[in-house]
């Protein structure tokens, strides 16, 4: 196969850059080991900034986000058995979106179809060839074994945290990486919200946010060790755990019908960009989930990298692929310091000292009770002004 772009993954980042390039005239192939059927159905992330939206609904990549989703203008930062609420569109003018990550990748998948774009499931990449010419290829095969190769001008990793296409593209150092001593439980529940908005707590039991997915079914986690197996919980154990977490709301409960265990960890890749291979998305770094920046970022990566594609493949003008690290790895570290700061400031460490919890909610109380402070965390959830 013989394309201008080949793009490894049909997560958001890759879908919505081929129909970026789509629009602008410039032919792509995506690729995606998952099914189509895995990809609609896998539940992920759920809020989508400001940015993120316009950009979907000026390029025609969602009709449904502001019909099937939520604008949600605050949330609340609950601590000390008190909830404390951020109120986006009086502090920076801006709300977010309750959008569920696979009601986009729908969206995207359709409109793809429809205009006859070449969309692979079940094809998985295994390497980058050529990587240092200006006609690098995917050596990949189909679900039945059989090769496949895909020559292109481009050659993009949107493959998500275990990207095939990074080991093109990174030197020697691996990346810059954070762990974490815990990880979220989340479940999904027939009920109807137990809050108007989003509740972010901080309990001295840990952390617990309590999100929503529609007015049936909503989506909570808490805080609990990395190791945790999903099913040593009771369905009344798991309301006991959450409710503990946030004091002072009585959840709604109802049948929990989908339980994981999230582990998350902080990671940017050394290098985005060599040559005509880039890194977008997750396969360039990953964010914990807190404050939900992972998608966001990935589609802020996508209309940088969509412009410097554009002024290669169509001008020839190499200015802007090469500036493409500098410009995305801005933003990139600002959204890793937001998602570090939302994670550290809200879950409960057990190596914390008595002095290291009291200063925790002496830096929440440092937030709600400033306006400066609290316009900082609206500006950064609802999204920063995309740079190009
Ligand atoms: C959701 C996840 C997040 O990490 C977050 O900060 C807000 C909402 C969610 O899945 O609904």
């Amino acid at each position: 196969v013989r394309t201008r772009v080949a793009i490894v993954g049909a997560g958001p980042a890759g879908l919505f850059l081929s129909h970026l390039l789509h629009l602008s005239g410039i032919e792509s192939v995506v690729i995606d080991q998952r099914s189509r059927e895995q990809i609609e159905t896998t539940i992920r992330a759920g809020i989508l900034e400001h940015g993120t939206v316009a950009a979907f609904e000026a390029t025609g990549a969602s009709t449904r986000v502001k019909t099937v989703g939520n604008q949600h203008d605050g949330i609340e930062l609950r601590f000390d058995g008190e909830g404390h609420r951020i109120d986006f569109a009086d502090l920076v003018g801006r709300s977010v979106w309750l959008y569920p990550q696979h009601e986009a990748l729908k969206d995207l998948i359709a409109v793809r179809l429809e205009q006859g774009q070449d969309l692979r499931f079940g094809v998985t990449a295994l390497r980058v060839e050529d990587e240092a010419s200006d006609q690098p290829r995917i050596i990949a095969e189909d679900a039945d074994g059989e090769p496949l190769e895909i020559v292109a001008d481009v050659v993009v990793g949107a493959d998500g945290s275990r990207s095939v296409v990074r080991k093109a593209v990174s030197g020697t150092h691996s990346g810059f990486f954070r762990e974490y001593p815990f990880a979220w439980f989340g479940i999904l529940c027939e009920a109807p919200p137990s809050a108007d908005e989003l509740i972010y707590s901080n309990s001295p039991d840990g952390f617990a946010l309590i999100s929503q997915r529609s007015a049936t079914v909503q989506r909570m986690y808490f805080q609990c060790a990395p190791d945790t197996d999903p099913q040593s919980y009771s369905e009344a154990q798991l309301w006991d755990a959450l409710q503990l977490r946030v004091p002072g709301t009585t959840l709604t409960e109802g049948p929990i019908f989908q339980r994981d265990v999230l582990r998350f960890r902080s990671f940017v890749a050394d290098e985005v960009r060599k040559n005509r291979v880039a890194l977008i998305g997750d396969a360039a770094h990953t964010v914990p989930p807190t404050g939900a920046k992972g998608m966001n970022l990935a589609i802020a990566d996508v209309i940088v990298l969509e412009r410097a594609l554009r002024a290669l493949l169509l001008e020839n003008d190499e200015r802007l692929i090469e500036q493409f690290p500098e410009t995305v790895l801005r933003r990139i570290w600002k959204a890793q310091h937001f998602s570090w700061w939302m994670t550290s400031m809200l879950h409960a460490d057990e190596n914390a000292t008595d002095f290291d919890r009291r200063r925790q909610v002496g830096e929440l109380r440092s937030v709600v009770e400033s306006r400066a402070g609290s316009t900082y965390l609206a500006e950064a959830y609802t999204g920063w002004p995309i740079d190009v």
